[in-house]
């Protein structure tokens, strides 16, 4: 974060954003991805104390916000203090979109993000996801009406092209920008390579070198060092982190995961698995901080054994048992007792 030059010393220096959404202020230059299965509400506002500057909600279909609201509430609750809160969103069809949209605007969140990444057959195939890369004809309708139909600002998380011979990205980027759209975050693989090979940075470069809308770089930052690096390399406004943040939130801190001490860690998991516990309740908190877990525990030396009892526990209390008696000592007010989906904050 930088600080203006403030000489007066009697009054403390105001921050200055690192960039803007449209007139949003970010204050921050790294980003939790939005990852499907990880960065749900517990998370995402875990990694947010830990510096991450956005919030952004897993991808969300436009066809369910239609016709399942109450099942796509959950991963679009946020707190106040979560803001600026991004809530993405994919479809095919350009008027579901933007009804999808304009009802999601009720929420009050400070951006839409529009999906333009994801590679899945089940998505991509039907021209949703990274299939809409196919079609900057269409991108450039959808911002437009986007654009022109909210009172918020339009974002969107695009991969480079659809293969190598289609890495269109400056046609997709440059539509996204001449139509409304006011931040764009660049995952620099193509569709067909998935998670496959090398994140390309030079093509995040090429776009914010065509740019004038702050842009996100991301794919491959695995280590603090690579955050200066994509930044550097690239000149893009912030960076975003998606699988080396899981179980690592400390990278967020710019911190090395080698430095984190026993007690660090700890405090963590109760944290963590307080607030899955409580937004989630038990038993589901409990299982669905397993995935977590074991990506917490990877750097540890902890045997398989170990391992394999602690992800099979099905009692909370027993789980803290197990982990105090690894040196791990987690202080949990009230293990079993919590409710579930009781709202936030958690
Ligand atoms: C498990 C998983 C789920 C993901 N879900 C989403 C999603 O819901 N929306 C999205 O835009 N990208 C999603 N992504 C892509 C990530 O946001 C990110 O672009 C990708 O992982 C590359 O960044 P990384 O190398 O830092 O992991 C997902 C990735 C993973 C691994």
């Amino acid at each position: 974060m930088k600080f203006s030059n403030n000489m007066d010393k009697s009054t403390p220096p105001e921050p200055s954003a690192d960039f803007f959404i449209g007139n949003i202020p970010v204050f921050g230059d790294c980003v939790l991805a939005p990852m499907t299965g990880f960065s749900d509400p517990p998370y995402r506002f875990l990694c947010r104390t830990f510096g991450s500057s956005l919030s952004y909600t897993v991808f969300i279909n436009a066809m369910d916000v239609l016709d399942k609201w109450e099942r796509t509430l959950p991963d679009m609750l946020f707190l106040p203090q979560e803001r600026p809160f991004l809530i993405q969103l994919f479809d095919n069809d350009e008027d579901r979109i933007l009804a999808a949209a304009l009802k999601i605007q009720q929420l009050k969140p400070d951006a839409i993000d529009l999906n333009m990444g994801c590679s899945t057959r089940r998505v991509s195939g039907r021209g949703a996801g990274a299939g809409l890369l196919k079609d900057p004809a269409k991108i450039a309708r959808i911002v437009h009406r986007l654009h022109t139909s909210l009172d918020i600002p339009i974002t969107a998380k695009i991969r480079i092209g659809w293969d190598q011979d289609s890495r269109n990205y400056l046609d997709v980027t440059r539509a996204f920008e001449e139509n409304g759209g006011a931040m764009i975050a660049v995952h620099a693989r193509t569709r067909e390579q998935a998670y496959s090979g090398q994140a390309d940075w030079e093509t995040i470069a090429d776009i914010k070198r065509n740019l004038s809308i702050p842009v996100i770089g991301n794919g491959d930052v695995r280590s603090v060092e690579d955050i200066q690096g994509l930044k550097t390399e690239t000149g893009c406004d912030g960076v975003m982190i998606g699988r080396a943040a899981v179980g690592n939130p400390w990278i967020f801190q710019r911190r090395r995961r080698e430095d984190i001490s026993r007690e660090e860690l700890s405090t963590v998991l109760s944290n963590h698995l307080a607030a899955m516990l409580t937004f989630y309740g038990n038993p589901k908190g409990l299982e669905l901080f397993r995935k977590h877990l074991v990506r917490y525990l990877e750097p540890e030396n902890i045997s398989l054994h170990d391992r394999r009892t602690l992800l099979t526990q099905s009692s909370v209390s027993e789980f803290i048992l197990n982990l105090a008696g690894l040196g791990y000592n987690l202080s949990l007010e009230d293990p079993e007792g919590t409710a579930g989906l009781s709202g936030l904050p958690f």
